[in-house]
């Protein structure tokens, strides 16, 4: 694992609340990578892709209630709320975010199905067996403790549960001498106050009572993302904006070209772990 110990979790919170705008304009809904199946999906159903994905290799059904973690503008509940008519129950650092989520619930009438809150992962407890599901797509890469995270996870979910997470993962094979200083910069970059590998996180789930551990490399299938959003970026000088809003957001857009070569040099790698809370 690499860390960053001068990230606060005040600046991953103010990057959410200032952010969530701009993730909207510039990605949709949904605050993650595109997963491309085939070459011909747009960005938004590569998005939709790796939500629908996800929950195939998690088995969702109509019958779970499932908790989001990190759920963002509600991208991930709101779908499988719609496409899977499970119950969601979504918590995100940012209280805009909440707000968001909310809103775009009530709007497609699902506000008995889903509901959101703001409350910090690391510090909210669940009575023990309270899901079926834990899901949490690019969330945990923010969080302090994830070994203590998951240990806390593992008691949430039912016996014959599963986790399904969706990661931002530190490389395992880098291909370039100072691999260390590249992903600290992503870490300072991006406000995650550590990157850590499939196999650190493969313990931890064990740890908690995890088994039947299966990852999924998508690092190929969703590479083409932050190449579309530097287009993006360019077409609509969202990177103009940025400037009069805050330095962290500049350095975020800047940190683009950074994200490519990372995982185009084995620095870092994306893709899912899903396992089942025996
Ligand atoms: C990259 S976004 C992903 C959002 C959402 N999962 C999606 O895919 O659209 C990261 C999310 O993690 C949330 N987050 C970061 N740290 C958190 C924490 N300690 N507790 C709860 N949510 C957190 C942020 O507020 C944000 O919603």
């Amino acid at each position: 694992m690499i860390s960053v110990e001068s990230i606060e979790k005040k600046s991953i919170r103010g990057h959410y609340d200032l952010a969530t705008p701009f993730y909207r304009l510039l990605w949709g809904p949904h605050i993650h990578h595109g997963l491309w199946l085939d070459d011909a999906a747009t960005p938004y159903q590569a998005q939709c892709q790796l939500t629908d994905t996800l929950a195939d290799l998690a088995n969702i059904t109509s019958q779970d209630e499932v908790l989001d973690v990190g759920c963002g503008m509600g991208g991930s509940s709101i779908r499988l709320a719609l496409k899977r008519q499970c119950q969601c129950r979504g918590i995100t650092l940012s209280p805009v975010q909440k707000r968001w989520a909310s809103t775009s619930a009530f709007l497609k009438g699902l506000s008995r199905r889903v509901q959101f809150e703001a409350a910090d992962a690391e510090k909210i407890e669940f009575e023990a067996n309270s899901f079926d599901v834990l899901w949490s797509v690019e969330c945990t890469e923010h969080l302090y403790d994830k070994a203590r995270f998951f240990k806390k996870a593992g008691e949430w979910v039912r016996p014959g549960g599963r986790i399904a997470i969706v990661v931002w993962f530190q490389g395992r094979n880098p291909r370039r001498p100072g691999h260390e200083k590249r992903v600290e910069e992503l870490c300072q970059r991006f406000v995650c106050p550590s990157f850590a590998t499939v196999d650190e996180y493969s313990s931890w789930l064990t740890a908690a009572g995890f088994s039947s551990i299966a990852h999924h490399d998508w690092t190929e299938h969703a590479a083409r993302t932050w190449k579309i959003c530097k287009e993006r970026v360019k077409k609509t000088r969202v990177d103009h904006l940025a400037k009069w809003i805050s330095r962290e957001q500049v350095d975020f857009i800047n940190g683009f070209d950074k994200l490519i070569e990372a995982f185009e040099d084995g620095d870092m790698e994306y893709g899912a772990l899903v396992a089942h809370r025996t």
